[in-house]
């Protein structure tokens, strides 16, 4: 049954905006009392309200001021983990590195710990929690990464889970294997564990269907510039390709864009030449803010990249060590203002380019064929939402045309 939803004080629609390079506000298209159509969870039409009013249809009104936009999307986590590092947070803030956290022991292998030695349900009932919270802000769909895994067999088994969680819940998933995050302890080498990534884990992963992206955490501490290069050589003909790049060091970029990467992921140190190389090609740069915040590192250089036409996309990197804030609307709208981004930019950086970015190109923008994924703001004017830096969430929530409030 088709179903009018509205009217909207204003419905930005993210709709026919570049998918790439620096985007001003006078580019959005903004319809001022607006409605629309929805079937069978898809949007059908999007328009003016009084004109669609006309066709009879029946009404889902909205009585409040409201601001609709797509569901945000959230290109970059890692909410399937289990325990805190709260620990290792103060440790930092004392004077002591991520990195030299990690070299001792602890950091992403900390985590890898809990979470193998935790039960399934508590592995399940902790990612659910942050998945209902994103769900709540208004992220409808959220990539999530393995990699919290001491061995091959909970690898799968974490992304069985995240299976599991996606198929039973409202939110939508994109399940990605990071099992490449950093050489767990058992093995004698970081070549060792590749081979048996690349010979065990993946064809697994593949015939069962679990994921069809394979990300690497390269860094000096995880997998050099080489081992990833030979690895994702390997990977590129079955899976999507993506990559932790450019973190604390340069060359990580290079490697993904030569391999096909859909996105390489950080950025935070970057050279002007690096910049260049990503935007002549086809690879989003994903940004992420919250893990910044959480370091106490300078930011991904977005407003350069998206001067020198460099796709972009913001994500959260909702993790228990770097980023364990997890609010990706307040970390965008700070990266906006530190940034000096448009409204259009940050908010194409958190639906319709990290739609691109997942390759998905059912969502992130409002338009008739599209699933309706909408979130809507309690205000008239679309700048609330970022001056109010994360603070005012959204009140109205639809998932494939159903409505949780
Ligand atoms: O994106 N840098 C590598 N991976 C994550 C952090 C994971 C962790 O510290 O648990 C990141 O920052
Ligand atoms: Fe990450």
């Amino acid at each position: 049954m088709k179903e009018l939803i509205g009217p909207f004080s204003q419905i930005i629609t993210m709709a026919n905006l570049p998918e790439r390079g620096a985007i001003s506000d006078n580019s959005l298209e903004i319809i001022e009392e607006g409605g629309v159509v929805i079937e069978k969870g898809k949007i059908i039409e999007v328009g003016d309200f009084l004109l669609l009013r006309k066709k009879n249809l029946s009404i889902r009104e909205i009585n409040f001021p409201c601001v609709l936009l797509p569901g945000f999307i959230d290109s970059h986590t890692h909410v399937c983990h289990y325990g805190n590092r709260s620990d290792e947070y103060a440790k930092r803030n004392s004077g002591i590195s991520y990195q030299q956290i990690l070299e001792e022991g602890g950091g992403i292998h900390n985590t890898m710990n809990s979470t193998s030695n935790c039960t399934d349900e508590q592995l399940r009932d902790d990612t659910l929690y942050r998945l209902k919270r994103h769900f709540h802000e208004g992220v409808l769909t959220c990539e999530v990464k393995s990699g919290y895994a001491p061995n091959l067999e909970d690898e799968v088994r974490m992304l069985k889970i995240i299976n599991k969680i996606d198929s039973s819940n409202e939110i939508d998933l994109i399940p990605t294997c990071l099992a490449a995050h950093v050489t767990p302890k058992k093995y004698e080498s970081s070549k060792q564990y590749l081979d048996s990534i690349l010979n065990e884990l993946l064809p697994q992963i593949k015939k069962q269907n679990l994921s069809d992206r394979v990300d690497i955490f390269i860094e000096e501490k995880a997998f050099s510039v080489t081992e990833a290069s030979n690895f994702l050589e390997k990977v590129r003909s079955d899976f999507f390709v993506t990559a932790h790049a450019n973190q604390f060091t340069s060359g990580g970029l290079k490697v993904g864009v030569d391999n096909g990467a859909v996105s390489v992921d950080h950025l935070e140190v970057i050279t002007d030449h690096e910049i260049d190389y990503l935007s002549k090609s086809n690879t989003t740069g994903v940004v992420l803010p919250g893990c910044s915040i959480g370091l106490g590192i300078p930011f991904a250089p977005a407003r350069k990249l998206l001067d020198n036409n460099c796709k972009v996309s913001i994500a959260s990197d909702w993790n228990p060590g770097s980023a364990p804030m997890g609010d990706l609307l307040m970390q965008a709208s700070l990266l906006g203002s530190i940034e000096k981004l448009s409204n259009a930019e940050v908010l194409a950086g958190i639906t319709c380019r990290s739609a691109n970015a997942l390759s998905l190109e059912d969502r992130g923008s409002l338009e008739n064929g599209k699933i309706a994924d909408m979130i809507g703001f309690g205000t008239n004017d679309f700048r609330d939402i970022l001056y109010n830096q994360g603070k005012l969430k959204p009140s109205l929530i639809c998932k494939r045309g159903k409505f949780y409030n």
